[in-house]
């Protein structure tokens, strides 16, 4: 199978790009504007695939940028593509309530047209990046599928937005399905160091914990100690990106069944969570480090809980985390980090 892979120069999607080289023998495209996505990263997954050459099957690199519908299409053209797993996406919660219109552009407006290109030529399957901002402030916790949707951002609203245009296409056209997963709190990096996260000026929690212990940065905040947790910090469902990756593995091999639902929707978390300042307990264990945290006020638009249930996924999908360690997720973001 030839796969396309949107934003595969990415954090998440050369996750999943390695996992693909490692584990599967399909032939794998990425098509990546660079824009938060990095060549050093392309560098590195061509020697993975160097490594692990198996067959015919290849491995190609298209600078592009799916705003151009034209050379969006000539690609689709010139390739047969079986596949499309779409990353590419802007990411940044407070830019898309400053800037929405990106958002709306990048996300929704992209992801409508790249699905127009399945349409047209005939690729029959994808999977969609989708994230737990759809649920706002969530009604239920731990957070199903069905739980009522509610972005509270206009980044949620441009994803859930998106899930609406497939959810239309795959009921009106029968060669086209679709699997749609909501991640959860996403952190961590390749256990063998090669790749990580090297989105700039990151706002997450643990990639900021981990430059705050390396002294990148002189301090950090925690924003909230009030909301009704544990210990008055917000609580998240961290997930390692490893394990986020291996259930798009998953997700394709559902896509193969007769019995699947298309589209079908799965939340990837662990299905429990950690308090802000466990998080930075965590961090300062394992870097050894006493690093300067400041207590701030509450950010807006957070939620003070967000835990998935994953019952469906594990049950439908069949996936199995392997790394659901606090530990070893701070360990690895720690890791990646000294070489960033
Ligand atoms: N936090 C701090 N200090 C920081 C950064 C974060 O205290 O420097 C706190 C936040 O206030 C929040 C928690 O850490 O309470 C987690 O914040 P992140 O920015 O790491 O992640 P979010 O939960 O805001 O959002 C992420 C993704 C969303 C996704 C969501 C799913 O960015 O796209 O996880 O739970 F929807």
């Amino acid at each position: 199978m030839h796969i396309l892979v949107t934003g595969g120069a990415g954090y998440i999607g050369s996750h999943v790009v390695k996992q693909l080289i490692e584990d599967t023998n399909n032939s794998i495209t990425i098509l990546d504007n660079l824009s938060t996505g990095h060549e050093a990263t392309i560098d590195t997954l061509k020697e993975i695939f160097a490594e692990n050459k198996r067959g015919k099957r290849s491995f190609n690199f298209i600078h592009a940028n799916l705003a151009d519908f034209v050379n969006v299409d000539e690609i689709f053209a010139q390739n047969k593509f079986d596949a499309l797993i779409h990353f590419a996406a802007s990411i940044v919660v407070p830019e898309s309530v400053e800037n929405p219109l990106k958002y709306y552009m990048n996300n929704t407006v992209n992801t409508t047209n790249i699905i127009n290109m399945c349409v047209k030529h005939s690729i029959a399957k994808m999977i969609f990046s989708s994230t737990a901002a759809v649920y706002g402030d969530a009604k239920e916790i731990p957070v199903k599928e069905t739980t009522p949707k509610d972005p509270i951002n206009p980044y949620g609203w441009s994803k859930l937005m998106s899930e609406q245009v497939i959810t239309d296409a795959c009921t009106a056209h029968d060669n086209f399905d679709a699997v749609i997963l909501r991640y959860f709190n996403v952190a961590g990096a390749d256990s063998l160091n090669r790749i990580g996260q090297s989105f700039p000026n990151a706002t997450h929690l643990i990639k900021v914990a981990a430059q705050t212990a390396l002294g990148t940065r002189e301090k950090m905040a925690l924003f909230g100690e009030d909301y009704e947790t544990k210990d008055g910090t917000c609580e998240r469902d961290y997930i390692h990106v490893d394990d986020l990756a291996s259930a798009h593995l998953k997700a394709l091999d559902y896509l193969d069944k007769d019995d699947k639902k298309s589209p079908d929707i799965f939340n990837v978390g662990y299905g429990h969570g950690f308090s802000v300042a466990e998080v930075i307990k965590t961090m300062k264990e394992i870097s050894g480090v006493d690093f300067k945290v400041d207590k701030e006020p509450r950010r807006v638009g957070d939620p003070a809980i967000l835990i998935s249930d994953n019952s469906k996924t594990k049950k439908v999908l069949g996936w199995t985390p392997k790394f659901d360690d606090i530990k070893l997720i701070c360990q690895t973001a720690l890791a990646w980090e000294k070489t960033v």
